[in-house]
């Protein structure tokens, strides 16, 4: 899959795409995940890409000219088609199931809005969705690009080292993931511990109980024991 993200901010993308499993998958070749930036294609000798809101008004708008011609250069004259995601706190919220609809298209392009967002004839004309991560407001679409990029990519083969890695996960289905131990020996070692401490010291977890200071972890298996 590729994926091109249209931004003002190519630096700050590159910084976290370039690092961890991302960073990983890309250099394997797993996703295939490009900045672009939109100031290249600004097209006027200062680089401008933003203008006054017709009618007036607070804050700016991202012009339309330099989104198409980016758009433009990334599908290649219209060559490639692209499904081209506008972020937004006016788009319909992410969910996983939407995240693993969007892993199976071939071509992604994330447009990252700026200032009071792109002028609305370039959501009427290109635009193909709209999505937001969240009912909150960030200053500029690129952490929620990078939020989706993330989401997309992990679902591609190759990119998680265990394919079933997320088939039991939270979200997958309709429960939430059960809870992670660094190995399942801790918890066993806990278990033993308190069943231990019952047996011998039954006065050291009663005062633990009774100070609040027994974790949610030592009370459940606590409880357990006592039901036994
Ligand atoms: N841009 C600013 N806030 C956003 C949000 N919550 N979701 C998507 N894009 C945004």
């Amino acid at each position: 899959m590729r994926i091109d993200i249209m931004t003002l901010f190519p630096e700050m993308c590159e910084a976290f795409l370039s690092e961890s499993i991302i960073g990983r998958a890309r250099e394997a070749g797993y996703v295939d995940i490009r900045t672009v930036n939109i100031r290249d294609y600004a097209g006027n000798k200062h680089n401008r890409v933003d203008d006054y809101p017709y009618g007036g008004g607070t804050g700016m708008v991202m012009q339309p000219n330099p989104i198409y011609d980016c758009y433009r250069a990334v599908t290649e004259g219209g060559a490639r088609k692209c499904h081209l995601i506008y972020l937004t706190p006016q788009g319909k919220t992410l969910t996983q199931e939407r995240v693993r609809e969007l892993s199976e298209m071939d071509d992604l392009v994330l447009l990252c809005g700026h200032y009071e967002g792109v002028d609305e004839r370039v959501i009427e004309e290109i635009v193909d969705e709209e999505i937001s991560i969240g009912d909150y407001v960030l200053t500029g679409g690129e952490l929620p690009a990078l939020i989706l990029a993330d989401s997309i990519s992990r679902m591609l083969p190759g990119v998680l080292a265990n394919e079933d890695a997320f088939t039991e996960e939270s979200h997958y289905g309709h429960l939430l993931e059960y809870p992670q131990y660094t190995r399942k020996v801790d918890r066993w070692r806990l278990e033993q511990a308190v069943a231990r401490t019952l047996e011998r010291r039954p006065d050291m977890l009663e005062a633990a109980e009774a100070s609040g200071e027994l974790t949610k972890e030592e009370k459940e298996i606590l409880d357990v024991l006592k039901d036994m």
